[in-house]
């Protein structure tokens, strides 16, 4: 059974300032992933820390915090089969370095922080953050 489902995605502020915006959306396209929803954004503080909750108290936050609110980000709903699981894929491991050649982070992060891109990583996140960014989207 084919079970279509949506992730949500953040282009996070160093890919944007580096001009890879249209390059990131494509390989989801190239990907067969409908795009049903884009936001630009500069988040606030508060915004960030709401969004990042679940990460609050560990040693990073402060800087993921800090980061994330550093310039424009772009936020996607994302749908196909198997989304959220085949955007963690696309994207690649947390930490750039060890990105695999070929995932986004792998080709265009920097290290754990700088990482171009955030997505959904599992269900129940995916619905929390695409009801964060898009509460209208259908
Ligand atoms: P993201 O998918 O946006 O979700 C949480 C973010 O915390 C993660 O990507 C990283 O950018 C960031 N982060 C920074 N340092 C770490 C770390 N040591 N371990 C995990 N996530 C980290």
């Amino acid at each position: 059974m084919i079970i279509v489902e949506r992730t949500l995605l953040i282009i996070k502020p160093d890919a944007v300032e580096r001009g890879l915006i249209g390059e990131i959306i494509s390989r989801f396209e190239r990907a067969e992933f409908a795009i049903r929803a884009v936001q630009s954004a500069h988040l606030t503080t508060e915004q960030a820390r709401e969004f990042y909750a679940e990460h609050e108290g560990k040693h990073f936050f402060a800087g993921l915090i800090e980061f994330m609110t550093s310039g424009m980000v772009v936020v996607i709903a994302a749908e196909r089969d198997g989304a959220i699981q085949r955007a963690r894929n696309l994207v690649g491991d947390t930490n750039s370095a060890k990105a695999a050649p070929g995932s986004i982070r792998g080709d265009y992060g920097r290290d754990n922080t700088a990482n171009a891109i955030h997505a959904s990583d599992s269900p129940e996140s995916a619905q929390r953050e695409l009801a964060f960014f898009f509460p209208d989207l259908a």
